[in-house]
C-alpha cells in the first residue's frame, strides 16, 4: 500500500512525538511504499522566524534518518520543494465549502491558545488535503488529534470526484496507537508548545537534569505508591523491559522506594534506548549539505508522482495542460 505521512518543523523533535508517531512511520517501512515529507509550508501558519524554519527542517530530517529512515526505499522530502502541492491546493479550495474548515477543532484550538488566526492557519486542512490527494496514498498514518484532518481530506476528495470525475483515490486513517499520551516534565501531554519535552537527541547530561525535575507528588519514601499516577512510572512503561516494570511497579506498591531512584533508572534507560542512533545523528549534523542534497533527491521522486496527478486534475477542471 502507498502510505503517506506528514511532519511540522516546528521545533526538535522529543519523546512524545517519537512514540506517537515516527516509530510507526519507521516501522511501516518494512511492508509498505512510503512517502514522508517535512511539512514548513505548514509550519509557516504559526509564524516562526526564518532561522528556525531552516534549523528545524533540517534537524527533523537528521532525527528521521538516523532513527531508520531508508532514504532508498522511502520518498522522503521537504513539502516546499513540491511547488505542485501549492497549486492542488488551490484547486482543491474552489471547491472546499466554509462551513467544512469552520468546524475543525485544531483551527479553534490554536486561536484559543493566543495563535494570530491568519488565512494560512484556517486553510491549513486543504493543503494536507493537497499532501495527501497528490500521492493518491491509500493510507494515512496520523495521531488521534489528525483524525478530522483526514475526514476532512475524504469529504474534499468526494466533492471533486463527484463534480469532475475519478481524479483522486480516498485515503484511509491508520491512527497510530501510540501507547496513551507521554507525559512530559511537567505532568501535562509532552509537546514543543509547553516547553516540557525531553528531545530524542537530547545531550546526555541534560536528559538526566530534566528528568531529575519530572513533576511528582509528595508521598514520602516509606509510603506505597500508586504507579497509575505517577508521571516517571508512565515513562519506565515506554523504556523498561516487562520484568524490569513488574519489579518496578511492585516496588512501588510496596513503598520504601523514593522517586529519585526511580528517576536515575529513568534517565539511564533513556540515553540507552537512543544511544544506538546517536553516532548517525552526529555524522549527519556534521554534513548538512548531504542531507538537504538528499531532501531535493526525494522531492524530484516525489514530483515524477505528484505532477501527473496535478495534470489530470487541472484538465477535470478545465484548465490546460501548460504545454
Ligand atoms: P507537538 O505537540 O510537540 O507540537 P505535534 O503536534 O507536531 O507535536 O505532533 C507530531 C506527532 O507526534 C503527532 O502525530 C502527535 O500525535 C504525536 N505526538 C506529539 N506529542 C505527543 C505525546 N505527548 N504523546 C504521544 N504522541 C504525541
Ligand atoms: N498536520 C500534521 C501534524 O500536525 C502534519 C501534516 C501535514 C500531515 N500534512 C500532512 C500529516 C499530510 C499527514 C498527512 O501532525
Amino acid at each position: 500500500m502507498r502510505v503517506l505521512s506528514g511532519i511540522q518543523p516546528s521545533g526538535r523533535l522529543h519523546i512524545g512525538n517519537y512514540f506517537g508517531a515516527i516509530r510507526q512511520h519507521l516501522r511501516m517501512q518494512a511492508e509498505h511504499e512510503c512517502y514522508y515529507f517535512i511539512a514548513d509550508y505548514h509550519a509557516l501558519t504559526s509564524n516562526p522566524s526564518p532561522k528556525a524554519v531552516q534549523e528545524y527542517t533540517l534537524s527533523v530530517a537528521m532525527d528521521y534518518m538516523a532513527l531508520g529512515l531508508d532514504t532508498e526505499k522511502t520518498v522522503f522530502w521537504r513539502q516546499s520543494d513540491m511547488p505542485e502541492v501549492t497549486e492542488l491546493t488551490w484547486l482543491l479550495s474552489c471547491i472546499t465549502p466554509m462551513g467544512l474548515l469552520q468546524r475543525c477543532v485544531s483551527y479553534k484550538d490554536k486561536v484559543a491558545q493566543g495563535l494570530s488566526p491568519n488565512h494560512g492557519l484556517f486553510a491549513y486542512p486543504v493543503l494536507q488535503a493537497a499532501d495527501i490527494l497528490i500521492v493518491k496514498s491509500d493510507l494515512v498514518p496520523v495521531g488521534a488529534d489528525q483524525k478530522q484532518h483526514i475526514e476532512v481530506t475524504r469529504d474534499i476528495a468526494m466533492r471533486f470526484n463527484n463534480a469532475y470525475g475519478e481524479v483522486f483515490k480516498i485515503p484511509a486513517d491508520y491512527i497510530i496507537e501510540s501507547v496513551a499520551v507521554v507525559p512530559g516534565t511537567d505532568g501535562r501531554k509532552m509537546s514543543k508548545s509547553y516547553g516540557n519535552t525531553i528531545e530524542i537527541f537530547e545531550p546526555e547530561k541534560s536528559v538526566k537534569s530534566k528528568v531529575m525535575k519530572i513533576v511528582t507528588d509528595s508521598t514520602p519514601v516509606e509510603a506505597p505508591k500508586d504507579p497509575a499516577k505517577c508521571n516517571v512510572f508512565a515513562l519506565l512503561r515506554l523504556f523498561a523491559s516487562p520484568d524490569e516494570l513488574a519489579e518496578w511497579d511492585r516496588r512501588y506498591r510496596s513503598g520504601g522506594i523514593g522517586y529519585g531512584e526511580a528517576k536515575k533508572r529513568l534517565a539511564e534507560l533513556i540515553v540507552e534506548h537512543f544511544k544506538p542512533y546517536r553516532q548517525k545523528r552526529a555524522e549527519l549534523e556534521g554534513n548538512p549539505g548531504a542531507v538537504d542534497a538528499m531532501l531535493k533527491r526525494g522531492a524530484e521522486r516525489a514530483r515524477a508522482v505528484a505532477a501527473p496527478t496535478l495534470l489530470e486534475a487541472r484538465k477535470a477542471v478545465g484548465l490546460g495542460d501548460r504545454r
